[in-house]
């Protein structure tokens, strides 16, 4: 039997968003439907919203989050009625080339569910990246849900989903920051803070933040910043290298998505050095640099998508180190709200008040 619940819909360009009964689907092969305990609001939910993704509309939105599976297709067997999830939108494939050859954190192939979920008028739902869970429930591929500890409090574990995720992991994964490496991170939202508690974990010596905000920075050394730089005042360059004993960070991740914050993050490492572009830029950006410096300097220019993470190994992994108190996930969420608040919460995300509101869902 199909479901009906309340979902925060966008349904056209600019539009403000709407709380809509919307249908789920009994889940079908390959499919489970998981009761959503809170999912956060991201950048992306807003780029949807704004039609800067692409015109699908009316779009479900909602893509960080945590929940209980409700009920699972007749073939799901890896995954059972009342598991604990965190949502994510890399359900690899197991069969592409990326996936064959050992890398399915490259995946081209990812599930999402088959079936549709709908308004009550029978319109069918785009759901943010392929999950949709400003809603009391959800429809997604089984592979979607990865199970992780139940004792990790579902607002937090839930952010592991999208943002968080995506800068631990540009710091751990793509980064791959060891042991005394210096770091540099520019931009201390949600995702730069998580690049630098990323850093911190991994032994960072030496960790600057750069934002031009004083109240990110303060943020920022909460998550272990052992500088910080408002680039408002000094130049972001040099104070980094300043930082770095004259030299440069071996590992400066770029968390803004900006071509003028890209060029500072390419002169502030070191010879040799690695740029992580984690930050989203817009289709329109350039960048004009000499040639020259990409061949003097060596080193690795990388962008991380999604943290180039696995679920199935980070999620499990990352909420364990959290509940053992070696990762202070819970501090990103800024707020918890209802599901009616998501308008007001892209407002305070755009004034830049906030790391994360999510949304909690009454058990
Ligand atoms: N120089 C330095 N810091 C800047 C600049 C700048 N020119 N412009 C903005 N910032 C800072 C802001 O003050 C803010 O602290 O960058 C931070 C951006 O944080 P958020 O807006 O909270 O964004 P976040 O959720 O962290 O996402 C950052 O990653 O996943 C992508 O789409 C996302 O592109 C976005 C980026
Ligand atoms: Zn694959
Ligand atoms: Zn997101």
């Amino acid at each position: 039997m199909s479901v009906q619940v309340q979902g925060v819909v966008a349904r056209g360009k600019g539009l403000p968003v709407s709380l809509e009964t919307i249908v789920v689907p009994d889940p079908g092969p390959g499919e489970a439907r998981v009761r959503v305990q809170a999912c956060g609001v991201c950048h992306t939910d807003l780029h949807y919203r704004e039609g800067a993704i692409n015109d699908a509309f009316p779009f479900l939105l909602g893509h960080e989050a945590a929940g209980v599976v409700e009920s699972v297709g007749p073939d799901v067997t890896d995954l059972a009625v009342g598991d604990y999830v965190v949502l994510n939108w890399r359900a690899v494939c197991g069969t592409c080339r990326a996936c064959l050859r050992g890398r399915p954190q490259y995946c081209f192939s990812t599930f999402n569910a088959t079936q549709k979920m709908t308004l009550l008028d029978g319109t069918e739902l785009s759901p943010a990246l392929g999950i949709g869970a400003f809603a009391e429930m959800t429809l997604v591929a089984a592979g979607q849900c990865t199970k992780v500890d139940p004792a990790a409090p579902p607002e937090v574990a839930g952010l592991l989903g999208c943002g968080v995720m995506a800068g631990l992991g540009a710091a751990l994964n793509t980064g791959n920051v060891s042991r005394g490496d210096t770091v540099a991170v520019i931009g201390c939202g949600g995702v730069g803070d998580a690049a630098i508690a990323g850093a911190r974990l991994a032994g960072a010596r030496t960790i600057v933040a750069v934002d031009i905000d004083d109240r990110k920075l303060e943020k920022a050394k909460h998550f272990g910043a052992t500088h910080t730089v408002n680039s408002r005042n000094v130049d972001a360059v040099e104070a980094i290298r300043e930082a770095t004993g004259g030299f440069g960070a071996d590992v400066v991740i770029e968390a803004i998505g900006r071509p003028e914050t890209y060029e500072q993050a390419f002169f502030a490492r070191d010879l040799a050095g690695t740029v992580v572009l984690v930050g989203v830029p817009s289709p329109d950006m350039r960048i004009d640099l000499p040639l020259i410096e990409f061949f003097g300097r060596g080193g690795a220019l990388k962008s991380s998508w999604y943290g180039d993470c696995l679920p199935s190994r980070d999620f499990p992994m990352l909420v364990d180190l959290y509940l053992q108190g070696r990762l202070p996930l819970q501090d990103f969420v800024s707020e918890t709200i209802g599901i009616g608040d998501v308008e007001a919460a892209f407002e305070k995300m755009h004034h830049g008040d906030v790391l994360r509101s999510v949304v909690k869902f009454d058990a």
